[in-house]
């Protein structure tokens, strides 16, 4: 029997269709991680926002619809957005999205809360500016330099995507300021995030390639850069989205994040944790309810001019019981209960040849110290074969691995490299094998556990 792909940590809906994160936000003592929900089916064909809260990001309460597909100007999907605290007050500001007889409209909306409850629609604020066709979507605000500003990923009437920016001083009438960033080789932006990390501004964005005649999305991926926003004149230094970008994530599944600030300061990332092709989530959510999660929160910071990420502190909470391994000759092998587990492996003089594999061939990450390159591998669930993610990895002295029932989520030299990946669980016994570590090298698992902490 196939096991169950039911997560049991991370953050996924009691059925249908999640994506997106929204609305990340701290409100009233809670954290809230809204996101793309189809209750309905699962697949895209309806978009509302769904929610979940936690007192500390690791402990998710599910309750189900926040904002309903149910105005004329949202009728099409409550699309992706953003939440701000202003005046104790919850403010959601999303896309909706209408499509009529082939034609899309795209007006910027909010909804207001004073409870974290009841989420009480104001209505579109602004519709698509000049120069933009109606792929106009996903505002992102936050307030800096004492103004509120918005990112929207757009497209240009020239058929090519941008960044577009807002400013206002209440947060609900807004001017436009401009193209903040613009693409000449991709057709449209998803979900722009722009933030300061140390002073340092970070803007965070998807750029999709689509087929403009027939209005398809063809490939996408989550990037970043590095640069300097002028809250005085609303510009950033480096206005270009093909150059100087990075991947967010060098793993198989990974989209559309978006950060919320803790209230100890901390930047926090979540993702959604898909990019499965149609073929991919048909088989994936065969018996299932659902389908999609988010990523774990994990804390953003920047090192020798790189954005890297480590899992948020308040994980730990979930640590149970050391798993202790079997030795042999060829190295060491664990049995943890359950396929939720975590291991950090520590190798401070660097690791030569490494290979980390799990479950008999669902997954095996391998360090090839004379190539200097780190590939992670998962065999296809579509197909016979496998899949590989490979990255140039210059020393390997640290991996930290977090698993849950159907995915992992690996962290390189201490979150400079991240890769996450959804995997088809075919064994229920978890067996975890490493081999090529030396005298040196510590590796510990622990189980994870809800309950005890
Ligand atoms: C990104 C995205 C957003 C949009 C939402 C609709 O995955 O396409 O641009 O708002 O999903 O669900």
């Amino acid at each position: 029997m196939i096991p169950s792909k039911k997560q049991y940590w991370h953050i996924e809906p009691d059925r249908g269709l999640l994506n997106d994160p929204n609305g990340l936000s701290w409100f009233h003592g809670l954290y809230y991680a809204f996101f793309q929900w189809n209750r309905f089916e699962k697949n895209h064909s309806h978009k509302e926002w769904g929610y979940c809260t936690s007192p500390d990001l690791t402990h998710w309460t599910f309750h189900g619809s926040a904002l309903l597909p149910d105005q004329s100007y949202d009728a099409q999907g409550v699309y992706s957005g953003s939440a701000l605290v202003i005046d104790d007050a919850l403010h959601l500001f999303y896309t909706g999205n209408v499509k009529q007889d082939g034609q899309r409209r795209s007006s910027q909306c909010l909804a207001i809360s004073t409870d974290g409850q009841h989420f009480l629609k104001t209505g579109p604020m602004f519709t698509t500016p000049d120069g933009y066709t109606e792929h106009f979507r996903d505002p992102k605000v936050f307030h800096a330099g004492g103004r509120y500003w918005m990112v929207i990923g757009a497209q240009q009437r020239t058929g090519k995507g941008a960044i577009v920016l807002f400013s206002s001083s209440d947060a609900q009438h807004w001017n436009l300021v401009g193209p903040l960033a613009q693409s000449e080789a991709c057709q449209m932006i998803e979900c722009p995030d722009l933030f300061l990390i140390d002073g340092t501004a970070v803007l965070l964005y998807c750029p999709q390639w689509r087929d403009n005649a027939h209005d398809l999305a063809l490939h996408s991926f989550a990037a970043y850069k590095l640069t300097h926003f002028d809250t005085a004149a609303g510009t950033l230094d480096d206005r270009n989205l093909d150059d100087n970008r990075h991947l967010l994530d060098q793993g198989f599944d990974f989209y559309a994040p978006q950060t919320l600030q803790t209230p100890d300061g901390r930047r926090v990332i979540l993702g959604w944790m898909s990019r499965m092709e149609d073929a991919q989530e048909a088989v994936f959510c065969q018996n299932e309810p659902r389908i999609h999660c988010l990523t774990m929160p994990r804390e953003l910071f920047i090192q020798d001019g790189k954005l890297c990420q480590r899992p948020v502190r308040e994980l730990s909470a979930l640590l149970g019981a050391a798993v202790s391994p079997e030795r042999s000759d060829s190295g060491l092998r664990f049995a943890p209960s359950h396929r939720y587990f975590r291991l950090m492996l520590e190798a401070p003089t660097g690791c030569s040849d490494l290979e980390l594999s799990f479950g008999n061939g669902e997954w095996r990450f391998i360090y090839d110290a004379q190539q200097k390159v780190g590939t992670l591998t998962r065999r296809s669930w579509v197909q016979d074969g496998e899949e590989t993610r490979s990255f140039a990895l210059e020393t390997c002295t640290a991996l930290e691995l977090w698993s849950d029932q159907s995915s992992i989520e690996l962290f390189v030299n201490g979150g400079v490299h991240v890769l996450s990946a959804r995997v088809f669980p075919t064994a229920s016994q978890p067996d975890l094998r490493i081999s090529g570590i030396d005298a040196r090298t510590t590796v510990q698992v622990n189980e994870l556990c809800m309950n005890e902490n």
